[in-house]
């Protein structure tokens, strides 16, 4: 019969634990899969006393690594082996929509830095259209914001840009670099749109990812 969402997170999440070896530098992505996996990856490495390092993508992952007992080094410090991360959406070309938790900046340089990275995902994720369910999340220095809108407006395959504002206070949500979120939705994204959308003055990243050394788990 089907298996729940959270099942097949769980899943994933195990999948991954399974390919830390002794002395590896792991990259531990962002968002409630990443999470899961890093909880069996500490589980292995406490049981079996293996050597392991991670290099989170994000505050709350750094904080999740500090609370579950993960020794923690930087990108200038070390280069990660491999690393894990979750996505919003994955096409059949292998490419990803991130950063509904708005940590694309850092989870970039560290999917970059990589050789490999592994995207956890459950059967939800996986689409036929990229930005079939999901917006683009677009990062932008706050001070580029009419500039970058204007720019948004006229660029191919763009149907509604939103900024993103916060849930429980007045205001945009504000990144961990201090910028300011436009959601993209797009109903068609070219194949040059990640680059296209950097080469905007302003724009600091975006969550598409294409191109990058991925394998994807699913169920
Ligand atoms: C974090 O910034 C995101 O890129 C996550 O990887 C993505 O939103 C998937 O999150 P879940 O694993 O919680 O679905």
């Amino acid at each position: 019969g089907d298996i729940s969402n959270k099942e097949e997170k769980q899943q994933v999440a195990d999948q991954v634990a399974g390919k830390v070896r002794d002395g590896d530098v792991i990259g531990i992505g962002s968002g409630s899969t990443a999470f899961l996996a890093l909880q069996a990856i500490v589980q292995r490495v406490k049981e079996e006393g293996i050597d392991v390092k991670g290099i989170p993508t994000s505050k709350e992952a750094e904080l999740n690594c500090s609370v579950l007992g993960l020794p923690t080094t930087t990108l200038i410090d070390s280069k990660p082996d491999w690393g894990f991360d979750g996505a919003d959406e994955v096409d059949g070309e292998y490419r990803l929509i991130k950063g509904r938790g708005g940590a694309m900046l850092r989870e970039k340089l560290v999917m970059a830095s990589a050789e490999k990275t592994y995207i956890l995902v459950d059967q939800s994720k996986i689409v036929t259209r990229l930005g079939e369910k999901f917006a683009v999340p677009v990062e932008v220095d706050a001070r580029a914001i009419h500039l970058v809108e204007s720019k948004l407006e006229a660029f191919s395959g763009v149907t509604d840009i939103k900024m993103r504002m916060a849930e429980k206070k007045d205001g945009p949500v504000i990144t961990e670099g201090g910028h300011v979120i436009l959601d993209v939705t797009f109903d068609n994204i070219d194949a040059d749109a990640e680059k296209d959308l950097k080469g905007i003055p302003g724009v600091v990243e975006t969550g598409l990812f294409a191109g990058y050394p991925i394998e994807i788990l699913s169920v």
